[in-house]
């Protein structure tokens, strides 16, 4: 007994949980994730993985993405991706959703299931179908030699390393970084995604960890900030665009780890409903960096405080028009809008994190869940 607690302390390097250590990873992730397939000096992407399939992508009439929880989260993420860069429509599915209800499969779809362990039973089943159906299925796990890799015709591993804690962190910053990777390449092949972007998205990942590394500074701030909130009950999450699947992300994060209810939105959809939530209790946290849906972000920040609502805003570092509406503001360095996910959720893995802890929850094990969901 002794030696399982030291053997998992030396595990934790130095750090109270797993899911804290994995979010300060994710500068290492992150990197790792791009070493050898993303090259500054020759401004190419390469993915050996799927470069057998690159052609039949360029060409795809449609691509289905799979996965569950956050894999589905990064799969939003990769719809957005695509279709910016490359012009193929794409359909994220819930795995569970996909394999019971009988989903139309063209033989020359694309399904790309996304899972961190690699044994979801709901997305290997998905697979399966998919398969069946004659589609070609690619796959994005990190647990390498796991059944879902082993199922699909091809695919890109993650490269995280390790994740233990339930809560996913620097998997889901992983597989939107392959998701990036992927979208540049194909779009940039087919020629829906011009040159000069493609090598400002190249050169700008080399920036990433650093960036991120910025953002980590800001750890003990955030944890202050954190405190705020221990006995909310509710928290809003809203985002639009690329940030709108990190509202999701960060509303899952908050309610998986700290029991506290959550419910991630695009920020235009709150007028149709979550607005009649809002008074001064409950804490509405928005992705809000500069990309051309800032003008949009600030009204409905705006709506937000006319209805004394309590905002708490991610936003571009020098941003003083939402620091003067806000509540708080967290100031992220600056990149481009098609990677303002992979910093946008930083800051909310950290809010999650110390709000849990501050609240006594087991933040590496939380109650009823498993780390992969291996049953349907
Ligand atoms: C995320 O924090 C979750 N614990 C969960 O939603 C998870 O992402 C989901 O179960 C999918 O797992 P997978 O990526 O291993 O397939």
């Amino acid at each position: 007994q002794q030696l399982d607690l030291d053997i998992e302390q030396i595990e934790k390097g130095g750090y109270e949980h797993f899911m804290l250590k994995e979010i300060f990873e994710q500068t290492s992730s992150i990197h790792d994730t791009i070493r050898g397939r993303v090259s500054p000096q020759n401004k190419e992407v390469f993915l050996g993985g799927i470069n057998d399939v690159i052609p039949k992508l360029v060409n795809a009439r449609r691509i289905l993405i799979i996965g569950c929880g956050t894999s589905w989260h990064a799969g939003m993420v990769g719809e957005y991706l695509f279709e910016e860069f490359a012009r193929i429509p794409v359909e994220v599915e819930y795995a569970s959703e996909f394999r019971y209800r009988n989903p139309v499969i063209f033989e020359d779809d694309i399904v790309l299931a996304i899972s961190q362990s690699g044994e979801t039973a709901d997305t290997l089943a998905a697979i399966k179908l998919a398969k069946q159906a004659g589609a070609t299925v690619l796959g994005i796990c990190n647990v390498v030699g796991s059944s879902i890799p082993r199922e699909t015709d091809a695919g890109v591993y993650t490269h995280a390393g390790p994740e233990i804690g339930v809560a996913s962190t620097k998997a889901f910053t992983a597989q939107v970084t392959v998701l990036t990777m992927m979208a540049m390449l194909v779009g940039y092949r087919k020629g829906t995604l011009p040159k000069e972007e493609y090598h400002k998205l190249i050169d700008e990942f080399a920036h990433l960890p650093e960036k991120i590394a910025k953002i980590l500074e800001k750890d003990q701030d955030i944890k202050e900030l954190s405190k705020r909130y221990i006995e909310s009950t509710n928290a809003l999450y809203l985002g639009r665009g690329f940030l709108f699947p990190v509202a999701l992300e960060g509303a899952l994060k908050l309610k998986e780890i700290s029991y506290i209810h959550a419910e991630g939105y695009p920020a235009a959809e709150m007028k149709h409903g979550p607005i009649a939530l809002i008074d001064e209790h409950m804490p509405v946290f928005v992705a809000a960096t500069k990309d051309k849906s800032y003008e949009k972000i600030v009204s409905n920040i705006q709506e937000v405080k006319a209805r004394k609502g309590h905002v708490i805003a991610i936003v571009t570092e020098g941003d003083t028009v939402i620091a003067d509406m806000a509540d708080y503001v967290i100031e992220i360095p600056e990149t481009l809008e098609a990677l303002a996910p992979l910093l946008t959720v930083v800051p909310f893995q950290l809010i999650s994190y110390y709000i849990a802890v501050l609240r006594g929850c087991n933040v590496d094990q939380p109650r009823n869940l498993a780390k992969s969901v291996t049953v349907e």
